[in-house]
């Protein structure tokens, strides 16, 4: 039996992607689970069946919608977009799902509804075929009691709206073998969501949050109206309960999902009445707020993050779910501004505990810590950490920016690396990326508008971000990058730093910060030139005009040591590696370098696009200046400085300003 990894990526499941699924239910849910399937896997066979055919139809025209709206905003060419509603087909037959792999069932939350969906589909399907269901409350051990092969089911709890929430509950449950939950989310991770496994619980581990969050809040109507609550709410989140209850006609499921709570844990679950006697809330729209006397919005706040906290202790101490898992779903799937467990972080303990303390009053049975509440907050939050082989393999978790590093995710890094360097049953490390399009996306952009013109603080945070770096360059056991798809900006800086690089084919490296009007300030300006002067005309072309480097001309360069098909090739290349330079390194050169002429340019990006000629000049004296450095620290250094020089610019304003509003830059204007 395999032992599950934190990264679904690193198995090699037994089972490949899917030829033919079926998805039970065209209402509300389950086109859009169709929608992602196939725009993720285009050469699938989709079938969706409902009793009703014109919910079939709709569903059917719904896909076209999409395709036709990915196209007009450029996410799809033609093709991708037509191939996405080929081979779909609706029914109102279940013989139509024979021949299927996978059958979803996504029909209506009801246990007797779905136990017979369940009969029809094991009729008809082989007894390998695998079946989930989308139930976001109902165990799998109460639904799937009747199966005869029960082994091959369990629930995956998808998030509104499905085709683009990232977000997915796979429910590790007794009855199911643990390949299954293994290739669920391997592939789920492959086709760019992010599977978070639970236990199998009323409501897993999601909607015990949303459920009570909004629960809560309707237990908080004696106090205020709301569109006040909503208001206060959106301190923590992007749109208030009663907004996002209206959204999804949401009353009667929290009345059956809070119901089930309180009948297995108790009364303090049970549903305010009043979701019983109202269709729709009187409330403000995200953005908008009414404004709450402070006494008030005092009271409402604590009992919100009272709340979210008693879950969230409860969720950890019951390990219904990991600590990172619970606060990346909350952002991602129930659209929390944070996790609840860095609004903890970020609250003084004494304060969180008062909180706690007025909910155990106001609200009584409701879980409490069970440990001091620093013990919740010691967990990795950017990062993965398996082992495979005797060599740590760290995966840089942060899909909502696609993996982009900051100064805590370095720090991270940094303290896994520490916590294992020494220990002599370890060999070494691989940092990867999670999922299979971005190695890294580079530096957070969004840490670099509070920097702006602020010269020091700006090199200071290129010193902050390389602490892990120059650790790299100290180390004696190796750590290799394995570029599972795009290492941009501080991403490509990083892996340049490990003793030795891998890469799947369709990665490519790129150093787009010029186009942001600022210079890659952690190394990118100093080391390749030091450690693969055979490719510097290649790194000139890349800090100037941002010409990406494809896998395949990075192995030819001698950037890249080996190339693999897949993420699975990958990581055992990556491991063998690690063995292979067991015993030495090479160290990144400390003696100056000679460099290749800078050859006039257009002053343009390989894209076509106007840099600014003030970011230019400051990248290729910088460029040159640490060629020249006596060592390669006082070359970082000049990058760094560099770096905080670039942040005073007009252009970098010009630069991240248009990355946050999602249009080119105009360098023009600002020079
Ligand atoms: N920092 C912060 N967030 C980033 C990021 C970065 N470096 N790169 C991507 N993201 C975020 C995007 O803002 C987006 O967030 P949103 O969904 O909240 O809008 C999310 O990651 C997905 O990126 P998106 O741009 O929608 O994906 P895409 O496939 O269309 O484009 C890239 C991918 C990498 C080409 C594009 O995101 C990009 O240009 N990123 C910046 C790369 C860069 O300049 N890096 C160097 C930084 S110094």
């Amino acid at each position: 039996m395999q032992v599950p990894l934190h990264n679904p990526l690193l198995h090699t499941p037994a089972r490949g992607v899917p030829r033919h699924v079926a998805v039970i239910g065209a209402g509300s849910i389950g086109p859009d689970i169709a929608y992602y399937l196939k725009s993720t896997l285009p050469d699938l066979k989709l079938t969706l069946i409902d009793i009703s055919q014109a919910a079939i139809d709709s569903a059917l025209a719904r896909f076209a919608d999409y395709a036709n709206k990915a196209l007009a905003k450029g996410k799809m060419n033609a093709q991708q977009a037509a191939a996405v509603q080929q081979n779909v087909h609706g029914s109102t037959d279940y013989d139509a799902i024979k021949a299927c792999d996978w059958v979803i069932e996504a029909a209506t939350e009801n246990i007797k509804l779905k136990r017979r969906i369940f009969a029809e589909i094991e009729a008809r399907v082989a007894s390998d075929a695998v079946i989930t269901s989308n139930t976001s409350s109902l165990p799998a051990e109460r639904i799937f009691s009747e199966l005869q092969h029960k082994e091959r089911a369990t629930v995956t709890h998808f998030f509104a709206p499905a085709w683009r929430n990232p977000a997915v509950e796979v429910i590790d449950w007794a009855g199911a073998a643990p390949e299954l939950v293994i290739w669920l989310r391997w592939i789920f991770c492959n086709t760019g969501k992010v599977p978070l496994t639970t236990t199998d619980v009323p409501c897993f581990m999601l909607d015990r949050i949303f459920d009570n969050w909004c629960n809560e809040a309707a237990l908080l109507l004696n106090q205020a109206s709301a569109a006040e609550i909503d208001s206060v709410a959106t301190e923590f989140v992007h749109a208030g309960p009663f907004f996002v209850l209206n959204l999804a006609r949401g009353n009667p499921i929290i009345t059956e999902t809070n119901t089930l709570q309180a009948d297995e844990e108790g009364e303090h679950y049970r549903p305010a009445p009043v979701f019983k006697s109202v269709q729709n809330w009187l409330t403000v729209a995200p953005g908008k707020r009414v404004d709450v006397p402070a006494a008030v919005a005092q009271g409402i706040r604590d009992r919100l993050l009272g709340i979210l906290w008693s879950q969230s202790v409860d969720i950890l101490d019951r390990a219904i779910g990991t600590p990172a898992d619970l606060d990346l779903g909350c952002c991602t799937a129930l659209g929390f501004k944070s996790g609840p467990l860095a609004l903890l972080r970020q609250t003084p303990l004494a304060e969180a505990q008062r909180i706690l303390d007025r909910l155990a009053q106001e609200r009584p049975g409701m879980p409490m810590p069970r440990k001091p509440l620093a013990d919740y907050l010691r967990f990795e939050r950017h990062v993965l950490v398996d082992d495979l082989d005797g060599v740590k393999v760290i995966t840089l978790r942060r899909p909502e920016a696609l993996n982009a590093l900051h100064d805590e995710m370095t720090d991270e890094i940094l303290a896994v690396i520490r916590r294992f360097e020494n220990e002599p049953g370890v060999a070494g490390f691989v940092i990867t990326g999670y999922g299979n399009k971005a190695f890294c996306a580079g530096a957070d952009i969004g840490r670099f508008p509070s920097m702006l013109g602020d010269k020091d603080a700006a090199a200071q945070y290129s010193r902050d971000c390389s602490r892990l770096l120059v650790h790299l360059d100290r180390m004696d056991k190796p750590v290799v990058a394995a570029l599972n798809g795009m290492a941009l900006g501080g991403g490509f800086e990083l892996a340049m730093r490990c003793h030795a690089l891998v890469a799947v084919e369709h990665s490519w490296m790129q150093l787009p910060e010029v186009s942001l009007g600022i210079l890659p300030g952690i190394g990118a300006m100093v080391v390749p030139y030091r450690r693969w002067p055979q490719a510097a005309a290649t790194f000139h072309a890349m800090l100037r005009r941002c010409e990406k480097l494809k896998a395949k001309q990075a192995l030819a360069l001698g950037v890249v040591d080996a190339l693999a098909k897949d993420s699975s090739e990958l990581i055992t290349l990556a491991v063998a590696r690690v063995q292979a330079l067991a015993q030495a390194h090479a160290r990144i050169s400390d003696a100056p370098v000679a460099l290749p002429a800078f050859e006039p340019t257009d002053g343009k990006a390989a894209t076509g696009m106007a840099l600014s000629p003030t970011t230019l000049a400051l990248l290729e004296r910088a460029v040159a200046q640490a060629a020249q450095a006596p060592s390669l620290a006082a070359a970082l250094e000049i990058g760094y400085l560099a770096f905080g020089d670039s942040a005073c610019t007009a252009a970098a304003r010009e630069g991240i300003a248009a990355f946050g509003e999602r249009r080119a830059p105009d360098f023009a204007t600002v020079g």
